[in-house]
């Protein structure tokens, strides 16, 4: 069945010390073994908390990379970089990567070939904006997102997919989804998947909720039976919030 996944988006945040610090804190603490724990620091720090995680509960995961292999893509890395440092997953299709770096489900369909070519695990994120819930249209948005990026994978490329359904309009605003607002989203998910593939592969996949996601709203949140955990922004930056969220799931 599948697992509880607690993630924290590092965004652009926290130097090399700041890095370290933290993650000393993390380790401190003591994890329940029924949930993952995962952090994304920035690129540059990657390695360190790789190193410094080795052995620990924590898992380290990328907050994005290139589809290419190689080549003359200035700036970026690949997955093979990532191996070569332990690193064997990645957030793909942050809507802050789609929003600022022009990222597409076209273009994401490669990172999630790549990644898979890899035999890397990735967060594929995903989402609408506030004005596609308005207009209704957000389970179209949503139905289109995950079917253009990954409705073409087989059956057995899925044990590598971890879903997290981000809201734009709660992402990094204070504004969250409310608990039966998640959960009617999480679950037409799953029964998108299910209907696609199967019941038992569609109750593998964790699907994680993120947007504003803090200590005093993510138990209701984590409670709903469609709802495997969570991607956090801001309050994964802070030591006590992580543990807090990570302790309600
Ligand atoms: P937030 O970010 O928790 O700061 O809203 C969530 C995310 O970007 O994944």
């Amino acid at each position: 069945m599948r697992k509880k996944i607690v993630a924290g988006n590092w965004k652009m945040n926290n130097n090399r010390t700041e890095t370290k610090n933290l993650i000393k804190s993390l380790k401190e603490l003591k994890f329940s073994s029924h949930v993952r724990v995962m952090i994304a620091p920035a690129l540059i720090h990657l390695a360190e908390a790789e190193e410094m995680t080795s052995g620990s509960i924590i898992e380290v995961i990328a907050q994005n990379m290139n589809s290419a292999e190689s080549g003359a893509f200035t700036g970026e890395i690949s997955a093979g970089m990532l191996q070569s440092i332990g690193v064997k997953k990645v957030i793909l299709g942050h809507s802050e990567r789609r929003t600022f770096y022009n990222e597409s489900d076209e273009s994401l369909k490669d990172k999630v070939s790549t990644a898979l070519k890899n035999d890397m695990e990735f967060i594929f994120c995903f989402g609408e904006q506030l004005s596609d819930r308005k207009s209704n249209s957000h389970f179209d948005v949503i139905k289109a997102q995950l079917s253009n990026a990954l409705f073409h994978l087989s059956s057995s490329s899925w044990s590598n997919v971890i879903l997290a359904y981000e809201p734009v309009w709660a992402i990094g605003t204070g504004e969250t989804a409310s608990p039966e607002q998640a959960q009617e989203m999480h679950n037409y998910i799953r029964s998108m998947i299910a209907e696609k593939y199967h019941q038992s592969l569609a109750d593998c996949v964790s699907i994680l909720y993120g947007g504003s996601l803090k200590p005093s709203n993510a138990s209701a949140i984590f409670s709903q039976p469609d709802v495997d955990g969570g991607l956090i922004g801001g309050a994964s930056l802070k030591v006590d919030d992580f543990y807090t969220i990570v302790q309600s799931v």
